[in-house]
C-alpha cells in the first residue's frame, strides 16, 4: 500500500464509529460499565493501552489517530500527546533514569533543549551537545550511562541533515535509544524505523494538523514493549490530546500528502528563486543540490516539506525588518506546516554550544505555504526592494 492510500484509510473503523467517515468528537471523562466486575477488568491487558476507559487515556478520536500515525510511520503503536513539545519530552523521559546520560543534537528545537538544561538538569541526567553532522563518530561521545542519542533531522532552524544510520549503528552498539523529531519529514519523507530509530516523534501541529488551529503531537514506537513503556509515562504525566484536537488532526492527515507535494514543489521552486538573489549568501534547505546535506538527504529522504531558511548577506536587523514587516504573504509568526506562508527571525547562535554560529548574517526561516508561488516570488521581490533601500 502507498502512503497517499494510507492516510485516507489508516485509523479507520466504520463499525466502531457507526458508519460515518470521520469519528465523531466523543467529548468524555467519565466511561460507565455495567458491573462491578466490568470495571474492574477494565484495565486488563491490551485494554489499558487501546480501550476507551477514561478521557485521560484517551477516547475513540486519539486512537483512530494514533492507529493512523502509527501506520504512517511504520510502528506498532502510536502515543498522542498534548503538544510537540510533550511528545519530545516525554519520550525521553520515559528512557531515562538518574545518573543517565543524554546526547543531544546540538541543531535542536529551543525548547527541546531548555527542557534538557532545566529539566532534566533537576533529575540527575546530563546532557552533552553534539555536532549534528557528527555521524558515525558520535561513538567517540558515548558514555556507559548514555542511554539517549537525540536527532533531529534536518534541524529545524538551520536544516542540517543528520547521517541517521551511522548514528543508530553506534548508539545500538552503546545499547543507547535513538529518537528522532522527524517533524520536518512528517512521517512520509522519512521512515524513521527503516534508518535504525528507536522512537520517532512528531509535533503533529504542523503538517500532520496542517491548518494552524492546533497543538499536538504523537510518539511512536516500533515494538510493543516500547509503546507500552512510552504509553505508560505519558500516562503518568496525565498528559493527553482534547478530542476535538484528535479530530482536527485526523481530518488534516487525511490530506496530508496532496498539501505537501504541492508544498514541496512550491518551497523548492521559491528556494531556488532565492539563491539566485543577490542578498542572500546561503539558502538552508537539503533538497537544494548545492546543499552540504543534500546527499544524505537523497539517499534516506524521499521528498522535502516547504519549510527552509535563508543567510542574508546583512546582519543590519532594522533594515531587514523594514523588509519582512511589509510583507504581504509571508505573516511573521511561530509555527509552521499550515496552509499559510510563514517567516520569522531564526537566531541561530545563542542556541549553540557544540558547534558555535559564527555566521554575522541575518538567519531568516521561511515556511511555504499554498499560495500560488508566483505570488510569494513577488512578495519576496517587493521586500527584497525595501532591503535595498534600507542598506543603501
Ligand atoms: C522541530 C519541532 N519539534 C517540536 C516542536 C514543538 O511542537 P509544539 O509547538 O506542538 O509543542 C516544534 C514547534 O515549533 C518544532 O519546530
Amino acid at each position: 500500500m502507498k502512503d497517499e492510500t494510507r492516510l485516507v484509510h489508516g485509523g479507520r473503523n466504520p463499525q466502531r464509529d457507526g458508519g460515518i467517515v470521520n469519528p465523531p468528537v466523543s467529548r468524555a471523562s467519565t466511561v460507565l460499565y455495567p458491573t462491578l466486575a466490568a470495571f474492574a477488568r477494565r484495565s486488563d491487558g491490551d485494554a489499558k493501552y487501546r480501550a476507551v476507559r477514561y478521557g485521560a487515556y484517551g477516547v475513540a478520536n486519539t486512537f483512530a489517530l494514533a492507529d493512523a500515525v502509527a501506520e504512517l510511520e511504520g510502528g506498532v503503536g502510536t502515543v498522542v500527546t498534548a503538544t510537540g513539545l510533550s511528545a519530545v519530552t516525554l519520550a525521553i523521559t520515559a528512557l531515562v533514569r538518574q545518573g543517565d546520560h543524554v546526547l543531544m543534537t546540538d541543531s535542536a528545537y529551543g525548547p527541546t533543549r531548555a527542557f534538557c538544561d532545566e529539566v532534566l538538569t533537576r533529575f540527575g541526567v546530563e546532557t552533552t551537545y553534539y555536532d549534528p553532522l557528527i555521524g558515525a563518530g558520535i561513538a567517540g561521545w558515548m558514555r556507559p550511562n548514555t542511554r539517549v542519542v537525540f536527532t533531529e533531522s534536518p534541524g529545524s532552524l538551520t536544516f542540517e541533515v543528520q547521517d541517521i544510520p551511522a548514528i543508530a549503528a553506534a548508539a545500538h552498539r552503546h545499547r543507547a535509544w535513538v529518537l528522532m523529531d522527524n517533524t520536518w519529514a512528517a512521517g512520509l519523507f522519512f521512515k524513521t524505523f527503516d534508518h535504525g530509530v528507536d522512537v520517532s516523534i512528531q509535533a503533529a501541529t504542523k503538517y500532520i494538523a496542517g491548518h494552524s488551529d492546533a497543538v499536538i503531537g504523537t510518539i511512536t514506537a516500533p515494538t510493543e514493549a516500547l509503546f507500552r513503556r512510552i504509553k505508560d509515562t505519558t500516562t503518568a504525566f496525565g498528559d493527553i490530546a482534547a478530542p476535538d484536537t484528535c479530530y482536527l488532526a485526523l481530518r488534516g492527515l487525511r490530506s496530508m500528502a496532496a498539501r505537501l507535494r504541492q508544498q514541496e514543489a512550491a518551497g523548492l521552486q521559491i528556494a531556488e528563486w532565492l539563491r539566485g538573489r543577490p542578498e542572500v549568501k546561503r539558502v538552508l534547505y537539503p533538497a537544494l543540490p548545492d546543499d552540504p546535506g543534500h546527499a544524505i538527504w537523497k539517499r534516506d529522504f524521499t521528498g522535502a516539506c516547504s519549510l527552509f531558511s535563508v543567510i542574508l548577506h546583512t546582519g543590519d536587523e532594522a533594515a531587514v525588518a523594514r523588509m519582512v514587516d511589509a510583507y504581504r504573504y509571508f505573516k511573521i509568526g511561530a509555527s509552521w506546516g499550515g496552509f499559510e506562508s510563514l517567516v520569522i527571525p531564526a537566531y541561530p547562535a545563542p542556541l549553540r554550544t557544540a558547534v558555535p554560529w559564527t555566521d554575522p548574517g541575518f538567519v531568516l526561516r521561511y515556511h511555504v505555504g499554498l499560495e500560488a508561488p508566483e505570488d510569494l516570488i513577488t512578495d519576496l521581490t517587493e521586500g527584497f526592494e525595501r532591503l535595498r533601500q534600507a542598506v543603501s
